[in-house]
């Protein structure tokens, strides 16, 4: 049985020590999760991506199975359950915030969905059910060390049926010149809302490279990666578990 709620630790801010063997975690506040909802300008450029990432999984086949890691309002999770009327869904948080968000958000889908509050950082502790066709995340790995995204995938790669999906909407450091360039021509085309506006959180250090993500999924045992999409330093990463 998936557990309906668990606690977990929500990590964007540094915690007052260390713990899991070295690891930093972060931390945001609800506060922050709020703000970061009223904050989210992105929302009509990652419409199209959600889309083709549902696009090329139906090409595939059915769906009955579907996990959204640090799901947030639910948008991601909104699309394919859409696409596939006969699938369930679960949402995976840490957060009440966006917890409260997600059930207004994905109401017309309620009796599909399973809830679970729970650490990315440590999804394990979820006791989540193996055998699902899909699991998607977007916007929360780039939080991430290279270190912490190899333990992600890995995690990840056993609780997917043999030809099941990961798919990964996010945020990519691409070194110079581009990085700079392609932020700064981002904010031409899709301005903050406001000037003071750091989009609800912090980040400390760069994301992860593409290259990093492609060679964790690999290392996980899933060789089978495209970039399905790239807008500015956002990409669409799917890859299918042979
Ligand atoms: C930038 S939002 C993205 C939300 C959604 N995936 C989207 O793209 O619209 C990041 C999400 O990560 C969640 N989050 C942060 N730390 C987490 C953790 N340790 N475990 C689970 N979720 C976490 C936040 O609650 C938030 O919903």
């Amino acid at each position: 049985m998936i557990p309906q709620s668990s606690t977990a630790t929500w990590r964007h801010e540094p915690p007052p020590q260390t713990v899991n063997g070295g690891e930093v975690p972060r931390k945001w506040n609800e506060a922050e999760a709020a703000q970061w909802l009223s904050s989210d300008t992105a929302a009509e450029m990652l419409d199209f991506p959600r889309r083709i990432a549902a696009s090329i999984v139906s090409i595939d086949g059915n769906v009955s199975r579907i996990l959204d890691i640090a799901s947030g309002p639910g948008s991601f999770l909104k699309v394919f359950l859409e696409m596939f009327p006969d699938s369930v869904g679960i949402w995976h948080d840490a957060s009440d915030t966006m917890r409260t968000a997600a059930e207004k958000e994905l109401d017309s889908y309620a009796s599909r969905i399973s809830w679970v509050q729970g650490d990315m950082y440590n999804f394990a502790a979820s006791a989540l059910q193996p055998g699902l066709d899909v699991v998607l995340t977007s916007r929360a790995t780039h939080h991430f060390t290279p270190q912490e995204l190899a333990k992600f995938y890995a995690g990840i790669a056993p609780l997917l049926r043999s030809g099941g999906w990961i798919i990964n909407l996010d945020h990519a450091y691409l070194g110079s010149p581009w990085d700079s360039l392609f932020r700064s021509a981002r904010r031409e085309l899709i301005p903050k809302k406001r000037s003071d506006d750091s989009a609800g959180h912090k980040h400390e250090k760069a994301a992860p490279e593409i290259a990093d993500h492609i060679a964790a999924l690999r290392n996980a045992g899933i060789t089978e990666v495209q970039i399905a999409w790239q807008a500015y330093y956002t990409f669409l990463i799917v890859a299918r578990k042979p």
